[in-house]
């Protein structure tokens, strides 16, 4: 009798959308961030008295609202009868299309053109500018570290008339890299995302309650301190974790309620989780794992030499190969450094979970 009213209670969720704590969902607002929008806003505004537009770069450390408040920016562009069919809207992660190429084909499927096949990079952008500059455009490319080249920043300068170019980064020293005459073509205007404060992460989390559970069902002490380990972890997306978590306990306990110790199991459970993905990897990962914890800061290429002093076999493509699923796994974080040259920094996890 008591487990069938168990599943009774089970039946009635305390999530009204769970999919509202995914890091891909969208807010309808963008907390926090209002003075960034409106600065961007105003350096697309010439677009729609049909002059060039203002480019910008925007940068700031990881999870702190730059793509959310971009796409939010899309979406707002394209919704609005006034501006949608004024503004060619293009938004490329230079993650996946990371050279020139890869870039105008990713246009080209924007705009619509189909028929790529045999045509080189030259007769793609000739063909992309002629629609595009039917509008005016707004190009997002995100994650612009991560292009392998940036010659297509030069070629969009030259062929397409009337836009803003928005380049976004984890890396404010990026720019320092980025070519000259591409620096002084697009005369890029610099707008910051700062690392939320712990107040902040609790408003955005707060928000974000409100469109996850059904109303009002988190105790505060409960959201206080799952937005204590999001500030702590620098990461409000380990916030919007851990809220998901905390109402799968609560749910599997049957309570109505969210509270304190759910959200003190929810932190519990991510440590379990960091140490069972450990188990998880391969013994030549595990051994490079312990070479980064005791070597946090290297460069890559340094970090490779005390690997193959400790009697590594691995090639050094391979080594990259597994720092970079390291990486992936959250197990340490990488740091990119562009002054002088583009290295890579290991850096072990801050704080171990
Ligand atoms: N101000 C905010 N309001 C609501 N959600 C936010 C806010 N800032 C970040 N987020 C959420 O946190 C996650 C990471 O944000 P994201 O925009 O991807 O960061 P970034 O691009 O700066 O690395 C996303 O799920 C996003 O929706
Ligand atoms: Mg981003």
């Amino acid at each position: 009798m008591g487990m069938y009213d168990d599943l009774l209670k089970h039946d009635e969720s305390l999530f009204k959308n769970e999919y509202a704590l995914d890091y891909a969902f969208l807010p309808k607002r963008i907390p926090y961030r209002e003075s960034q929008q409106k600065f961007l806003a105003t350096c697309i505004r010439p677009l729609l008295a049909d002059h060039n537009g203002r480019n910008v770069f925007v940068h700031g450390p990881p999870g702190v609202g730059k793509t959310a408040a971009l796409r939010h920016l899309i979406k707002e562009l394209e919704e609005s009868d006034q501006f949608a069919d004024k503004l060619e809207l293009i938004y490329v992660n230079c993650w996946h299309k990371n050279t020139t190429y890869k870039v105008v084909l990713e246009l080209c499927d924007a705009v619509g053109y189909a028929f790529t096949q045999n045509k080189n990079t030259e007769d793609l952008f000739k063909i992309v500018s002629q629609i595009i500059n039917k509008k005016s455009a707004i190009f997002i490319f995100d994650e612009i570290d991560k292009a392998e080249d940036t010659d297509f920043l030069y070629i969009l300068s030259e062929v397409i008339y009337k836009k803003s170019i928005f380049l976004v980064t984890n890396y404010k020293s990026w720019i320092l890299e980025l070519d000259d005459r591409i620096r002084s073509r697009l005369l890029l205007e610099q707008v910051e995302f700062p690392q939320y404060t712990e107040d902040e992460m609790r408003g955005i989390l707060q928000e974000r309650i409100s469109y996850a559970f059904t109303e009002d069902c988190v105790d505060a002490d409960a959201l206080q301190l799952i937005a204590h380990k999001a500030a702590e972890f620098k990461d409000i997306r380990i916030g919007l974790f851990m809220l998901r978590e905390a109402g799968f306990i609560a749910e599997e306990k049957a309570s109505r309620r969210i509270t304190l110790m759910h959200a003190q199991r929810a932190i519990e459970k991510l440590a379990q989780f960091s140490i069972k993905n450990t188990d998880e990897l391969d013994d030549e990962s595990k051994s490079i794992l312990k070479i980064i914890r005791d070597n946090s800061g290297l460069k890559i290429g340094d970090l490779y030499k005390v690997y193959e002093k400790t009697g590594g076999k691995i090639s050094y493509k391979t080594f990259q190969r597994k720092i970079a699923k390291l990486d992936e796994g959250r197990f340490i974080s990488l740091e990119r450094q562009f002054a002088g040259g583009n290295t890579t920094i290991v850096n072990k996890k801050l704080t171990e979970y």
